[in-house]
């Protein structure tokens, strides 16, 4: 089961930096694993993949994307009101996840060094990608006037203890979601540029390249466990991954609709394409998919939202905790309810359509 450690005593923030978001199941996490495990990982049977995979990462063709052009320098005060924030909250629940990849993938690269030197070169890679993401989306911070102290955020941030295999089934797909979500946001702004208020969404489309390499590779490591996806067990992880991941999906989109409106976006549309696309991707990984096309999919899916809307609105109420621990309890209940009753639909097999898919 996941523990959480606390890494050391809590600091306070420096003058002038943003205090961070109160951590909640729906914020970005920071996680730790059993390196040891991963360190023993026998990949042999995927060797050529990952190294050229690994080639790949090495090229770095993004490592002259991330420099700010002279779009950026003006300032920023017309972005006001209900737009603002949300955008803020949008960069720096971006900025913290693309933030806790690199912890990881440094951790790993770091561990890894002289036991299983491809995945070390990989995760070595691939942090450096995540920090690029992370610093580039603290730079855009600054132009509102606020940064996020991401050495505060390492220190003081619960870290939560997955085991590998939990580690390999929820970075793929969270790489593949990140992926999903770039692009279809990059290709609506291109259609409709005059939704595009700030030019962080023109480095969309290369900057995905990096979150759709990073899946790949983590595609090759799945595959090369066969115990990850050739088995009953396995089959049932996999749909519970795959479930979390699109709830919370759809639970962070859907509570931040004036966001994706202020860029001309149908939240409920958006969320739909990305968990579609994320879901036909995953079958090139993993041994089943969900059923998105079932008439409850999404119908579910979008009541959890809005029995969580109705929970964050007693959360902010004044009224005494034990209050709202009855007024939220039938609530919680719910959403269990309506996520176990999507736990159960069907799933896709992938491996039947493995030939084809590749
Ligand atoms: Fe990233
Ligand atoms: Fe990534």
């Amino acid at each position: 089961m996941a523990k959480s450690l606390q890494t050391s005593e809590p600091e306070l923030l420096k003058p002038g930096v943003k205090a961070p978001v109160q951590e909640t199941l729906l914020t970005p996490r920071f996680y730790t694993t059993d390196f040891e495990a991963v360190a023993q990982l026998d990949i042999s049977a995927y060797e050529p993949e990952l190294r050229a995979i690994v080639d790949e990462l090495r090229a770095d063709y993004n490592r002259h994307h991330f420099v700010r052009d002279s779009e950026f320098e003006q300032s920023w005060e017309q972005i006001d009101g209900e737009t603002r924030g949300a955008f803020i909250d949008f960069l720096e629940r971006s900025c913290t996840s693309e933030f806790s990849g690199f912890l990881l993938f440094k951790e790993l690269s770091r561990r890894l060094k002289n036991r299983n030197p491809i995945l070390a070169e990989a995760f070595h890679c691939m942090a450096r990608d995540e920090a690029r993401h992370a610093g580039f989306l603290n730079k855009a911070m600054s132009d509102f006037n606020l940064s996020l102290d991401l050495s505060y955020l390492t220190k003081n941030r619960t870290y939560t203890f997955f085991p590998p295999e939990w580690i390999i089934y929820t970075v793929y797909l969270s790489e593949k979601i990140g992926y999903w979500r770039y692009i279809i946001m990059f290709r609506h702004l291109e259609s409709y540029p005059e939704n595009r208020f700030y030019p962080l969404f023109r480095y969309f489309e290369s900057w995905c390249q990096d979150e759709n390499r990073h899946g790949d590779f983590f595609k090759a490591l799945l595959r090369s466990q066969p115990q990850l996806w050739n088995n009953w067990k396995a089959r049932l992880w996999v749909r519970f991954f795959l479930l979390s991941v699109f709830a919370t999906h759809t639970l962070t989109v859907l509570e931040r609709v004036s966001f994706y409106r202020s860029v001309g976006i149908n939240p409920y549309e958006y969320n739909i394409q990305v968990i579609e696309n994320t879901n036909e991707t995953a079958a090139r990984a993993f041994p089943v998919i969900l059923d998105t096309e079932h008439p409850e999919f999404f119908r579910r899916l979008e009541e959890c939202s809005d029995i969580n809307l109705k929970l964050a609105e007693i959360n902010s109420s004044k009224s005494p905790k034990i209050v709202k621990f009855f007024q939220k309890l039938p609530l919680i209940l719910s959403i269990v309810g309506h996520l176990l009753r999507l736990y159960l639909i069907k799933p896709i097999d992938a491996e039947l359509s493995r030939e084809a898919v590749f």
